[in-house]
């Protein structure tokens, strides 16, 4: 059989792709480009949150949020991990990140304001991010859908520690429930941002569902993000920021209102509120820990050269 068809016959089959098999090359980039930028937003964000974990209101949040944080540190870590089984190269990962050329999720330049942001994040940032990635468990490359299995269980942690806090702010004093309005009011067209363009303007989408990459397109996930939100809302005591969210029974599904695409436009290309300082920060953090991989590069090859010469 040829490898083509091989490549073609796993997918249809619905099994998945490992490194040692042949995939064309274009299937190969795309999944390094991601993967990737999966990786990159993992690293990034953490940053909106970090930016509270010395503020926090007491140790039992400091501890979660510190918890929360290094979790992504993790996701980062087993993502890089993957795109480098397909022969893709971690130091030019992060030179691409660093100078611009390829993106992190776009909601992750935006500030942090309050505390309540913290648990506006969890519930619906890491939930936008659980509706985008449990279809990707299914992904048709394996090391990609295994790192995801484990991400989503964490993921699904830091969502009900964002909604429990919000949870406790509602059930606390005038003040803090205004506060969590106020910061679901900031991030909730953002987060409806995360799933990316509309199909009809999504130049990846159809590949990545013929290659069985991407199982649901950007509209549907959207879609589920903002069904599976409205119930939450409610029972939280906040409203969404949108007038013309409803139930549309006919759909069987929430209508909601049109996104501010030239918003996300902005974002995406480098311009939002805080894209500057997260990529400065970023490649701060970088080049502060060069003497550290160059330390544990000249400990493996002293450590090479031990054993050559004991041989
Ligand atoms: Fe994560
Ligand atoms: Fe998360």
């Amino acid at each position: 059989m040829s490898l083509e068809l091989q490549f073609e016959e796993t997918i249809a089959h619905d099994q998945r792709l490992e490194p040692r098999d042949w995939v064309p090359d274009a299937y190969r980039s795309t999944m390094v480009r991601m993967i990737a930028q999966h990786a990159h937003s993992e690293i990034i964000g953490m940053q909106p949150e970090g930016n509270w974990i010395t503020r926090a209101p007491s140790l039992r949040r400091k501890a979660i949020l510190l918890a929360k944080v290094q979790d992504e540190a993790g996701h980062g870590l087993y993502l890089y991990s993957a795109a480098e089984t397909l022969g893709a190269d971690r130091a030019e990962l992060t030179e691409k990140l660093v100078t611009g050329r390829q993106k992190y999720s776009s909601i992750f330049n935006y500030p942090t304001l309050t505390f309540a942001d913290v648990g506006v994040i969890g519930w619906l940032v890491d939930g936008a991010a659980i509706c985008n990635q449990v279809p990707l468990c299914r992904s048709s490359y394996g090391p990609y859908a295994r790192a995801m299995i484990r991400i989503c269980k964490e993921e699904s942690f830091h969502q009900r520690q964002g909604y429990e806090l919000l949870m406790t702010m509602m059930r606390g004093t005038e003040q803090q429930r205004a506060m969590v309005q106020e910061s679901v009011d900031r991030w909730w067209w953002p987060s409806l941002m995360m799933f990316g363009p509309p199909d009809a303007d999504s130049s990846h989408t159809a590949q990545s569902m013929e290659w069985k990459i991407k199982r649901h397109t950007n509209d549907e996930l959207r879609q589920r993000f903002v069904d599976m939100s409205v119930p939450q809302a409610d029972a939280l005591g906040v409203t969404l920021p949108d007038p013309d969210l409803r139930w549309n029974a006919e759909r069987e599904h929430h209508d909601f209102g049109e996104i501010d695409w030239a918003e996300f436009k902005q974002v995406v290309s480098g311009n939002g509120p805080c894209n500057a300082q997260r990529v400065a920060h970023r490649k701060a953090a970088h080049d502060e820990g060069a003497w550290v991989r160059e330390a544990a590069a000249a400990h493996a090859r002293k450590n090479d050269e031990r054993r050559g010469s004991a041989a």
